[in-house]
């Protein structure tokens, strides 16, 4: 299945991604963890998108376009796939479609995860993620059992640099201006479905394969 998770930052687009990727048996390809870890190794890619994502921007389309584009050309990608984060502007949503003809294939579903904004921000501001496996986990809804240490891992945890206040509403109008947008582009698809993603995280998980299986999930 070629599947594409939309949401404002903080619906819990990563936190979904993992299992769902799991239960369709395909690989995760979230290109905020990729900026992230390129971020962390320095590389000239993380160099140039740092400036973006800490001030809650998004990282130009072009530099996104060619990273996904590499990405999916993976041996793991031919069979399917899940985007988390991408795409997050029309321009990359047209060259997603243009790249998937050149393969010959198309996507079968963009799953949008629905909450509010005063949601978003109880969530992002006790996101802690694992240094070590990229679990993420929630101070009071998803806590690991060992303050500031992952359970799967026994690595420690740390607080994502645009998880400050300021760059979430600025992450918040980004999403509202550039990539809400995309609902109207892929409702014109008759690609999109929407489920509320409120509520424990197994619930929206169960919701979410719900939906997915009428499209051949
Ligand atoms: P990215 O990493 O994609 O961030 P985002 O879209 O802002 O989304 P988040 O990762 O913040 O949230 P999420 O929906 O994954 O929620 P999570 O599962 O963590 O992008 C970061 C930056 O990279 C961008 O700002 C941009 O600069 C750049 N970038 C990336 N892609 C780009 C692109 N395509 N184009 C240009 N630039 C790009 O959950 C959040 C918290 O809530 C967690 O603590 C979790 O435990 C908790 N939680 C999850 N579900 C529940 C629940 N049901 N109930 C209670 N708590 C929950
Ligand atoms: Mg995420």
């Amino acid at each position: 299945m070629r599947l594409v998770l939309v949401g404002p930052p903080g619906a819990g687009k990563g936190t979904q991604a993992e299992f769902i990727a799991a239960h369709l048996s395909v690989p995760k390809i979230s290109t905020g963890d990729i900026f992230r870890a390129n971020v962390a190794e320095g590389t000239p890619l993380g160099m140039q998108a740092r400036k973006y994502m800490d001030a809650g921007q998004l990282v130009p389309d072009e530099v996104t376009i060619n990273m996904v584009r590499a990405r999916l050309a993976e041996p793991d990608a031919a069979h399917g796939f899940l985007l988390d984060g991408f795409p997050r502007t029309v321009p990359q949503a047209e060259a997603l479609d243009e790249m998937l003809s050149t393969m010959g294939v198309g996507l079968d579903v963009v799953l949008e995860l629905v909450v509010d904004d005063d949601e978003v921000i109880r969530r992002l501001s006790g996101r802690r993620t694992s240094h070590g496996c990229g679990r993420i986990w929630h101070i009071e809804f998803d806590p690991p059992q060992r303050e500031g240490i992952c359970d799967r891992c026994g690595e420690k945890l740390f607080q994502r640099e645009d998880d400050r206040a300021e760059t979430v509403a600025e992450r918040l109008r980004v999403y509202a201006r550039d990539t809400a947008p995309l609902i109207d582009f892929y409702g014109a698809q008759g690609k999109l479905v929407g489920i509320d993603a409120t509520g424990p995280v197994e619930d929206v998980t169960l919701r979410a394969i719900d939906a997915l299986q009428s499209y051949g999930g």
